[in-house]
């Protein structure tokens, strides 16, 4: 938490019960979003108090009650205080992405990735996003690259609609394409041999989908951006472990490969690290 926050709390939590609510809390607009542990609920309003103090731009605060869970990747909030408003509007490398934070995924922890795989992209290229969510990989491609089509596909109509509106916002109607449902079935249907790049930013269900990223790729083969949470214990490296797997199933799928860079995007607990590989394919 911020200087600011500690010292806020600091007269009016005794300082053993302030040790337990260092733990951090995202900003997406003007929302707060903080994870509170249940020895420290009691103290909830006040961290509330604290927060909107020290960033005078946030009009409301929410308790985060569950991890991100389901199809849908959706995280059990609590409002605590402020406007009982879970709409906001978020802004990334000139980007505008307008998103509730209760009925769709969003992450702020991802812009620096997600910025990463835009510069990535060359011009003229055909991209499907598997799991699109309301359009901040899409839309930053769209905005940053010169990429043909970016077929957006997520199965949550709520994060579909918020993408539409994100693309209508950012003016890329032309080249991001929503398309509303499973990201298997989608592609079997209508993206088969089409992209030169495919994204698959949900950690939960790739390892099961990677052979339906392939099968998205042109036949002359393309880029998979594979993103998974894999555990390290000491001395073990998380990238390498991923590696392992995936290479395991992409010679099970038959295909060529190389893995030419991998890192970690962030750490999800102890131990515990979300990967993400750059699989170059060759069919
Ligand atoms: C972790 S979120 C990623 C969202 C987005 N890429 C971002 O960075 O904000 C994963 C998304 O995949 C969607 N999803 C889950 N299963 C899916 C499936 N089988 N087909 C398509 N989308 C799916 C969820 O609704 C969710 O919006």
């Amino acid at each position: 938490m911020k200087e600011g926050i500690k010292q806020y709390l600091a007269g009016k939590i005794p300082s053993e019960d302030l040790q337990l609510i260092y733990r951090s809390y995202d900003l997406i607009g003007d929302l707060a979003v903080v994870k509170i542990p249940d020895q420290a609920l009691k103290y909830r309003d006040l961290i509330a108090e604290a927060i909107m103090r020290v960033h005078k731009n946030v009009k409301a605060v929410w308790h985060q009650t569950s991890p991100v869970r389901g199809d849908f990747r959706l995280r059990k909030l609590e409002w605590i205080a402020g406007e009982k408003r879970s709409e906001t509007v978020y802004k990334e490398y000139g980007c505008t992405f307008k998103v509730d934070i209760e009925k769709c995924y969003f992450s702020p922890r991802l812009s620096y990735e997600r910025m990463r795989i835009a510069k990535l992209v060359q011009p003229g290229e055909k991209i499907v996003n598997m799991f699109a969510g309301v359009g901040c990989y899409s839309i930053l491609i769209a905005k940053h690259s010169k990429a043909e089509k970016i077929y957006s596909i997520d199965i949550n109509p709520h994060a579909v609609h918020y993408m539409k509106e994100n693309i209508r916002i950012n003016k890329v109607e032309d080249r991001v394409i929503v398309i509303l449902g499973d990201a298997k079935e989608v592609i079997e249907r209508e993206l088969q041999r089409i992209a030169d790049r495919v994204l698959m930013p949900l950690p939960e269900k790739a390892y099961k989908f990677l052979g339906t990223a392939v099968l998205a790729l042109k036949p002359s083969g393309g880029w998979i951006h594979y993103y998974a949470f894999e555990h390290a214990a000491k001395g073990e490296n998380p990238i390498e472990k991923v590696k392992e797997k995936v290479s395991k199933k992409l010679e099970i799928l038959d295909v060529s490969y190389n893995m030419p860079f991998g890192r970690i995007v962030r750490e999800t607990g102890p131990n515990w690290y979300q990967v993400v590989l750059d699989i170059q394919v060759k069919i």
